[in-house]
């Protein structure tokens, strides 16, 4: 049974690990560390099922855990990462503190120096294109909510090299507030984002299009650039990315469908829909699925939809089906 530490277990993402791990047959969470909290209990802090002590870091025992799981703001995530390792506990980070590959993308994306540039060569944890890399790995970068729906949207037709890079990508997506995190902020009150849908950070500002760009800048071999209009949509957990690429004039909407049901045909998270299909939120949410729909808009125009719950294969779920690759486990485990 693998022994597992949370840190950030009061924030969304990490109460959606402690749910999910509950389930998991080979796994138990040791401890969680809560740097508000520390002393008082999980369920006095989030109401709900799930109860367990919240420690202060001083009083977490290394020796008990194998694996701990950083879901904390980013910064103060890399400052954890490199406690666990230096006591030789396997990190898997859910913030973009491991994400990027350099200290001066962090620095352009992120506004601050990197706290441990040696950190950033951990692999990036989107198991679908990266496993081999995961495989033992003592360090993982779960990715972010947004980029995973993009990089499983858009993987399949970059393989094809069937995309125009003379073209930007452009991608319209929309998240539930939890991708917002749980700390107050004026535009998520539920008087400003309910019955209301509001773009942010759009054009090429957003911090994940430095995650985007980089990774599909590896499928591709070349630099590729994205354009992101983000949006908030006044539902708990979800995440839709409509992408809009440009292709070749001549490929066919039947080829890019078969070479997705090909890429994917054994990989049990990502679900291409049939022709005429298009994923919603409802094909995901509480779930570590993603869905995808294909439609040629025109000649050279394709639309690729994705669909993820930005808890879960955005976030804790993929951290999970992470901790079984890289103790080789079965990638599924707890997490069906
Ligand atoms: N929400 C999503 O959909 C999502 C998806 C993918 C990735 N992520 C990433 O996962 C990480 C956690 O996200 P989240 O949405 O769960 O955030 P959150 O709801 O704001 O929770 C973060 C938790 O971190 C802990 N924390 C420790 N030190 C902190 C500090 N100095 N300032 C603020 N909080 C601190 C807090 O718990 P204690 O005080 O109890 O320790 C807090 O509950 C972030 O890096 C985020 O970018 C989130």
């Amino acid at each position: 049974m693998l022994q597992v530490g949370i840190f950030g277990i009061t924030g969304y993402a990490g109460y959606e690990l402690a749910r999910w791990l509950q389930r998991h047959p080979q796994a138990t969470v040791a401890w969680a560390v809560s740097e508000s909290n520390a002393g008082s209990s999980l369920a006095a802090v989030v109401p709900g099922p799930l109860d367990l002590p919240l420690l202060a870091l001083e009083d977490a025992d290394w020796g008990a855990v194998d694996v701990v799981f950083t879901a904390l703001p980013h910064g103060v995530a890399a400052r954890t990462a490199l406690l666990a390792q230096s006591h030789g506990v396997r990190v898997i980070d859910l913030s973009a503190d491991l994400r990027l590959d350099s200290a001066a993308s962090y620095q352009q994306w992120y506004g601050a120096a990197h706290p441990d540039p040696a950190l950033l060569s951990a692999p990036y944890g989107l198991p679908e294109l990266n496993r081999a890399a995961l495989v033992d790995a003592q360090l993982i970068a779960n990715p972010g909510c947004y980029p995973t729906s993009v990089l499983l949207g858009l993987a399949p037709l970059i393989a094809m090299q069937a995309h125009l890079d003379t073209a930007p990508i452009i991608v319209n997506a929309a998240s539930g507030v939890s991708g917002a995190g749980r700390s107050l902020k004026q535009n998520l009150h539920f008087v400003e984002a309910n019955e209301n849908f509001s773009p942010y950070n759009i054009g090429h500002t957003h911090r994940h299009v430095g995650e985007m760009e980089q990774e599909l800048g590896k499928l591709a071999a070349r630099p590729l650039t994205v354009i992101f209009a983000p949006h908030l949509l006044p539902v708990q957990r979800g995440i839709l990315s409509t992408m809009y690429v440009q292709v070749r004039q001549e490929l066919a909407l039947a080829d890019v469908q078969r070479a997705y049901g090909e890429r994917y045909a054994a990989e049990p998270f990502v679900r291409v829909l049939p022709p005429g299909q298009l994923p919603t939120l409802a094909h995901v949410t509480y779930t570590n699925q993603c869905a995808i729909g294909l439609t040629m808009a025109q000649p050279g125009l394709l639309i690729v939809t994705a669909a993820i719950d930005n808890l879960v294969k955005g976030a804790a779920g993929q951290a999970i089906q992470n901790m079984n690759v890289m103790y080789g486990l079965p990638e599924t485990l707890g997490l069906q």
